[in-house]
């Protein structure tokens, strides 16, 4: 689209910036949008001049949401498997192996049509900046087409090459361990941005996971985990260790992980270096015990929110879900679960031009169907997406 954009008539705008409260909250607003930024936000009544118009109608506006963790790229789903569980079954991480058969055996355009679909369907629902990783594929030529095909559509792309120890390593993980961090990463690293191992039991130990992330920092990519998911374990303290911008589940904390992601805080109190990141999705469809949200708040960790989308642990595209569920379920107040879902997700990104809407931003404005960003856990399951703005341009 050329030209300015105005989006102007919004009740309640949360800017993440200055403003009422933590959502840093602007009511009668508009913004103003050029080549794709944010260039002015003020009072509807003093909006300047623009070429083109979205009235929002008095309804609440949102940056779009940051969905820093998701699995997309991978073929067949696990809906039995889903139904195991819900008669009683345990979630183990064991079906992973399931879809790396599925994956392997689909063409190029199976993929892409099924990363398309989900992330068409996560745009839909607000979503204007969507993380996906690989660890579907686990041979060389398999996490490069999965990378490959996941850079089509995100900058933010992940090499998951060490997500389980595929069937044909399993009496040799050292071996396996080699390929991730010599051949795999090799092929891998040009489409990624992020590497990320699943450090848990069952899946790497924390030698494995530091081997491997280390190769990675040193091929250039930034680090995340999957860390403390099915039970406690160092991929917490890990991942401080290497830096992590984000540690990802979160789920089974001791009071030592809480310490060394407190001790990551910045100097100036915007929070810490090293994100966690909750995954309510995973949870509710594993039917397992939610992480403590507010001991890490309350200890002053940053958190951001995301859906995990995967066709095993949680198949939901769906932040305002994940909101739902975090209010509901987590005990986050709505604003700081609408906050870890926008601004918490860019941080665990570390990325600075999503998840706020002040000038300079990108443009990502969700329109919502209701008056108050509080809706999107007031009304769960509830469409309340009325329209996405992404990049400046009305979807
Ligand atoms: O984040 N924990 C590891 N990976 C995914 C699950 C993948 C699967 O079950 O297919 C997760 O939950
Ligand atoms: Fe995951």
């Amino acid at each position: 689209m050329s030209g300015s954009l105005l989006v102007g008539n919004i009740g309640e705008l949360v800017t993440n910036g200055a403003g009422e409260g933590p959502l840093g909250i602007r009511r009668n607003a508009a913004v103003l949008v050029e080549e794709g930024r944010v260039v002015w936000v003020g009072p509807s009544a003093y909006a300047p001049a623009a070429d083109h118009h979205v009235d929002a109608g008095g309804a609440a506006v949102l940056p779009g949401f940051v969905d820093s963790h998701a699995h997309l790229v991978f073929a067949g789903d696990r809906a039995a498997e889903f139904a195991a569980r819900m008669a009683g079954e345990p979630y183990t991480g064991g079906g992973i192996r399931t879809t790396v058969g599925a994956t392997r055996a689909a063409t190029d355009d199976e993929l892409r049509v099924n990363v398309r679909r989900l992330r068409g369907e996560a745009l839909r629902q607000g979503t204007t900046t969507m993380e996906i990783k690989s660890g579907y594929g686990l041979t060389v030529a398999d996490e490069a087409r999965s990378l490959r095909i996941a850079a089509e559509t995100s900058p933010e792309t992940t090499f998951l090459g060490a997500h389980v120890v595929p069937a044909e390593y399993a009496d040799r993980p050292d071996d396996y361990v080699g390929l991730v961090c010599g051949p795999m990463l090799a092929a891998a690293a040009p489409y990624a941005k992020w590497i990320d191992v699943f450090c848990e039991r069952g899946a790497f130990d924390v030698d494995h996971a530091r081997a491997i992330l280390a190769c990675g920092q040193a091929a250039g990519l930034g680090v995340r985990l999957h860390a403390n998911q099915l039970g406690p374990g160092p991929g917490v303290q890990l991942g401080v260790e290497l830096d992590a911008a984000s540690v990802d589940h979160c789920t089974h904390l001791s009071d030592a992980d809480v310490a060394a992601l407190a001790d990551t805080a910045h100097s100036d109190g915007s929070g810490t270096r090293t994100v966690a990141t909750l995954l309510p999705g995973a949870e509710f469809s594993t039917r397992s015990p939610y992480p403590d949200a507010r001991r890490l708040l309350d200890a002053g960790v940053t958190v951001a929110l995301a859906t995990d989308c995967n066709p095993g642990s949680s198949y939901t595209s769906s932040m305002p879900f994940c909101v739902a569920l975090a209010v509901r379920e987590m005990r986050m107040t709505p604003a700081e679960a609408v906050w870890a879902a926008t601004a918490g997700g860019a941080r665990a990104l570390r990325r600075d031009d999503v998840g706020v809407l002040t000038p300079g931003a990108r443009a990502d404005l969700v329109v919502l169907d209701a008056p108050s960003y509080l809706h999107l856990a007031y009304r769960p399951g509830v469409p309340l997406i009325r329209q996405v703005i992404r990049n400046g341009v009305p979807q």
